[in-house]
C-alpha cells in the first residue's frame, strides 16, 4: 500500500478549545491501538511501507488456519520470531501516556489489536486484546492452553522453521494464541469492546490503518453515538473524514503532548 508521509511537527498542531473542554469534561474515555501505538518500541507494523509485515511476507501462508494445516512449522517458526522481537522490546511513551491516563480519567477502557503485551508491561490494566496474545497458544485440536517452559529460547531467525510443541492433553499441535483471518474475536473481548465504544464520551483511535474488521468498526459506532473521536497516525487513513481530530504525527510524542496540554490531566 503506498502512503504518503504528512507527519507535521507535534510543537505545530493545534487542539481547538471546544476539543480540549469536551475532554476536560471526559467521563469515559476509549482508547483503541492498533500496530502503530509499538512501532517506537522497534515492533514492526502490517501495512506500512517497506517495514510492513504484510508487505515483506504473505499473510495467506502465515495468518490462516489452513496456512497452520499445511505447514505448521513455518507458522510456528515466524510467530517464534515475532514473540521473540516482543520479548525483547521495551514499552515506549505512547504505551506509558496510555497507562498514565487511565489515572486521569474517571473511566478508561483500553482496546488493541495488538498481539504483543506491551501495554501491560507499561501498567495498563485488563486491555481487551481483540486478535489474541501471541504469548498464549494452544492446542489447534482441543484449544487447551499450552505453557512455555522457564526461559528464554534461542531466537529463531526470520524464516526458520520450527515443530509446534504437542498438546500435553490430546497430542495436538500447538498454535499460536492470535486471531487469524477467517477466525471470529473473542466474545468477552468483542462485547466488552462494542458496550464500551456506544457509551464512551470520548474514542482516541492509536496507530491503526483501521482497514481490518470487524474492529475497525468501533470508531464509528463511537461516532454514531455522538463521541468525539481523535486519531493520533502520522498517515492518512479512511477515519480522517470522519475524526474530530486529526494528529498526524507518531504517538509517543503526539499523546504524551496531548496529555500535557488538557489543564486538568497535565497538572497531575
Ligand atoms: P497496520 O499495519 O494496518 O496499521 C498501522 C498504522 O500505524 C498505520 O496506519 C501507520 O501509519 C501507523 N503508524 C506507524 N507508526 C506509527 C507511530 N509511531 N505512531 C502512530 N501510528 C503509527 O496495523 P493495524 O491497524 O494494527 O491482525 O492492523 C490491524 C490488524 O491487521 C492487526 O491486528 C493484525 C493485522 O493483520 C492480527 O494480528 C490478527
Amino acid at each position: 500500500m503506498s502512503r504518503l508521509y504528512l507527519a507535521e511537527k507535534v510543537t505545530e498542531m493545534h487542539i481547538p478549545e471546544e476539543i480540549i473542554m469536551k475532554l476536560q469534561a471526559a467521563q469515559h474515555v476509549v482508547v483503541f491501538t492498533g500496530a502503530g501505538v509499538s512501532a517506537e518500541s522497534g515492533i514492526p507494523t502490517f501495512r506500512d511501507d517497506l517495514t510492513g509485515l504484510w508487505e515483506n511476507f504473505s499473510a495467506e501462508d502465515l495468518a490462516t488456519p489452513r496456512a497452520f494445516k499445511q505447514d505448521p512449522a513455518l507458522v510456528w517458526g515466524w510467530y517464534e520470531w515475532r514473540r521473540m522481537k516482543i520479548l525483547q522490546a521495551q514499552p515506549n511513551l505512547a504505551h506509558l501516556a496510555i497507562a498514565s491516563l487511565a489515572n486521569l480519567v474517571p473511566k478508561l477502557t483500553l482496546i488493541t489489536q495488538n498481539v504483543d503485551d506491551l501495554h501491560e508491561r507499561a501498567g495498563s490494566r485488563d486491555v481487551l486484546h481483540l486478535h489474541g496474545r501471541i504469548n498464549k497458544p494452544f492446542c489447534f485440536t482441543c484449544r487447551r492452553p499450552h505453557e512455555y517452559p522457564l526461559g528464554i529460547p534461542d531466537e529463531p531467525e526470520s524464516g526458520r522453521r520450527l515443530d509446534p510443541p504437542r498438546c500435553k492433553r490430546c497430542g495436538g499441535k500447538i498454535r499460536p494464541g492470535v486471531v487469524w483471518f477467517g477466525e471470529s474475536l473473542p466474545d468477552t473481548e468483542w462485547d466488552t469492546a462494542n458496550d464500551a465504544a456506544f457509551r464512551c464520551d470520548v474514542f482516541f483511535c492509536i496507530g491503526t490503518s483501521s482497514i481490518v474488521q470487524p474492529a475497525a468498526r468501533l470508531a464509528y459506532l463511537a461516532f454514531q453515538r455522538g463521541a468525539i473521536v481523535i486519531q493520533i497516525n502520522p498517515n492518512p487513513t479512511s477515519l480522517d473524514n470522519r475524526a474530530s481530530l486529526n494528529l498526524h504525527g507518531p504517538a509517543g510524542e503526539v499523546l504524551p503532548w496531548l496529555i500535557s496540554k488538557i489543564p486538568a490531566w497535565g497538572e497531575s
